[in-house]
């Protein structure tokens, strides 16, 4: 299975959000890592975790984009609401499901294709609006991130939680 190379192209030029795309991005690839192993325990704790580190991720950047006033925030939080609802299906699916590596494989092409699809085109269409209010809202997104994330920058590394 094709794994997913982070390029300049899937940056919004928002280091933050840029840094959670990338840790979501690892999540996937870590999972097609998973599905290839076979290891069924492993896919599920990496579905899990996606899943969780994906809602923290719409929270903030829902919470980002009220913040600085796009017009278009009702329609993009509905999207990630369908996103999340697809998402807990899947998880459902693979609990109960006789095949869970072909519904991994198909969860995995699911979010593939989703997120790049959406950070090239719904996120770039907020990049423009929140960039304008970044530099004096420092204190707010550390404050915020702490909040959602429970520490700084909205970091996540899955091998370090898997303590
Ligand atoms: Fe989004």
């Amino acid at each position: 299975m094709e794994m997913i190379e982070w390029t300049h192209s899937l940056e919004l030029g928002i280091d933050v959000i840029d840094h959670q795309h990338h840790q979501i991005v690892d999540y996937i690839n870590s999972l097609t890592v998973a599905i290839e192993k076979q290891d069924e325990h492993l896919v599920f704790a990496v579905l899990e975790k996606l899943r969780s580190y994906t809602v923290d991720h719409f929270v903030f950047e829902e919470e980002l984009m009220l913040k600085a006033g796009y017009c278009e925030y009702g329609s993009h939080s509905q999207l990630h609401r369908r996103f999340e609802h697809k998402v807990s299906a899947m998880l459902n699916d693979y609990v109960s499901g006789s095949d869970p590596f072909g519904i991994a494989r198909k969860a995995r092409n699911f979010l593939h294709i989703w997120l790049i699809e959406h950070i090239r085109h719904e996120d770039k269409e907020y990049a423009v609006a929140v960039m304008k209010i970044m530099h004096r809202q420092q204190g707010w997104i550390d404050t915020t991130l702490r909040r959602i994330f429970g520490q700084p920058k909205g970091a996540g590394d899955y091998q370090n939680n898997q303590a």
